[in-house]
Parts: structure tokens; sequence; C-alpha cells
């Protein structure tokens, strides 16, 4: 299965991400991630991301692309993959598209998350996240007292990312260039859209059934 999830920030793209990619077996591949390692490793293409991350900006296309192409060049995504969080524009899906062409393969479904505005701001101004294994925790709907994983242990920060304004600017840029992947896919005829509203488990369940008939 070769698998895209779009969704605006806070959709549950991440949340979902790690137990869809689990269920299925295939390797979840999330830019953000990368990003956010390079970051906290101090990298040079972390030193470049972090500029554009912190104004909620997209990374430049020829960074993202190159990042991407190395990632899905690994052993380990030859068979199948879940892409959380590319592409994120039309250029940057026009490429992908050419980049599978020439392995060989295609995308089988695009996924997705559909979520009100007012949701992904209650969902992004209290999510932690943990700094050893990468799980991803709510205060509220997790009930989350300490700042501590409940699954490794490690402890949980706050992304720098979800400050309020940038968090609008966050959403404006997703309206403005990765809303329109939606049709984009929709043309392609992979396009599958999912209520991601309600309780975590159950917009699992309702993924993992609009999934069901694509995987092979
Ligand atoms: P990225 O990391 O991709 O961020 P994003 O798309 O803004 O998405 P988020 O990670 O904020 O949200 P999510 O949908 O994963 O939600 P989550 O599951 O955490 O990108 C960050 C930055 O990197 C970008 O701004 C850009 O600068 C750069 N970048 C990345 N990719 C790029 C690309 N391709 N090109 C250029 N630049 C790129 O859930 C949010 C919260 O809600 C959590 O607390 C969670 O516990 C909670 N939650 C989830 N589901 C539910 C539910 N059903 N009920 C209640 N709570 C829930």
């Amino acid at each position: 299965m070769r698998l895209v999830l779009v969704g605006p920030p806070g959709a549950g793209k991440g949340t979902q991400a790690q137990f869809i990619a689990s269920n299925l077996s295939i390797p979840k591949i999330s830019t953000g991630d990368i990003f956010r390692a390079n970051v906290s490793g101090g990298t040079e293409l972390g030193k470049l991301a972090k500029e554009y991350m912190d104004r909620g900006d997209l990374v430049p296309d020829e960074v993202t692309i190159a990042m991407v192409r190395d990632r899905l060049s690994e052993d380990d995504a030859r068979d199948g993959f879940l892409l959380d969080g590319f592409p994120r524009n039309v250029p940057q899906a026009e490429i992908l598209k050419k980049m599978l062409a020439e392995f060989g393969v295609a995308l089988d479904v695009v996924l997705e998350l559909v979520v009100d505005e007012d949701e992904v701001v209650r969902r992004l101004a209290g999510r932690r996240t943990c700094g050893r294994c990468g799980r991803i925790w709510h205060v509220d709907f997790d009930d989350k007292k300490d700042d501590i994983c409940d699954a490794c242990g490690g402890s949980l920060y706050q992304r720098d990312d979800d400050k309020e304004e940038t968090v609008r600017r966050r959403l404006e840029v997703y309206q403005e260039q990765t809303a329109p992947l939606v049709s984009f896919y929709a043309e392609e005829k992979i396009l599958v859209g999912v209520d991601a509203a309600g309780p975590v488990e159950e917009v699992t369940r309702r993924a993992m059934e609009a999934l069901a008939p694509h995987v092979g």
C-alpha cells in the first residue's frame, strides 16, 4: 500500500499515521518529523527548516523533495509507505507522481482527514509530543496531568509552531497551498475522505474501513 494522508494542521494525521502504518505494516514517513529531528540534531537542514517552520511557512520545495526522494529510496519503503505531511502543494504532488513512476510504482490512495477549524485549534493548543518515542498526546483528551509519556516514560514537550500566531499562519498556508491537493487527487480518482471528528480509535476504525478495498 502506497498511501498519503492529507488534512489541515491538527486534523490528526500524525496520530492516525502511527496506528494505520502499524496496522498495514508499512513505514510511516513524516516530513514534519524528519525536519524536527534535524532541528534538534542541529544539522544544516534543521537550521534552514527551522526558519520556515517557526513562521508557519512551508520549507522550500527543492529541499523537501530531495529529502523525500532519499527516504523513499530506502529499502523499507520499497513495498509500501504512508506519507504524512508530503505532498503539501500541487508542485510537490506532481513531482511525487514522477518520482514514483521512475520507481515503476504509483500511489494507491490519498486519505483526507476532514475536521472543522475550531476543532483543529483546540487539538493543537493541547498537543504534547514525546521527545523519546515521538508518540502524540493531548492534555485534555488524554487527561495528561504530568509531562511524562505513558508509552515509554520519556518527557513530553510542546511544539514551537503550536503558538497561536504560528497556528493561524499554518492554517492560512494549508488553505492556500495544501487544500488544492484535494481536487488534484479527486481528479486522479484516488481520494478517499474520512470524518476525523470523534475519538481517536473511532477515527482509526473509519480510516481502516475506508482503506480496506485498497489493501492488496
Ligand atoms: P507537520 O509536522 O506536517 O505539521 P502539520 O501538517 O501542521 O500537522 P500537525 O503535525 O500539526 O498535525 P496532525 O494533523 O499531525 O495532528 P496530530 O495527530 O499531531 O509540519 C510542520 C512544519 O514542517 C510545516 O509547517 C512546514 O514548515 C514543514 N513541512 C512539513 N512537511 C512539509 C512539506 N511537505 N513541504 C514543506 N514544508 C513542510 O494531532 C493534533 C492533536 O490533536 C494531538 O494532541 C492529538 O493527540 C490530538 N488528536 C488527534 N486526533 C484526535 C481525536 N480524534 N480526538 C481528540 N484529539 C485528537
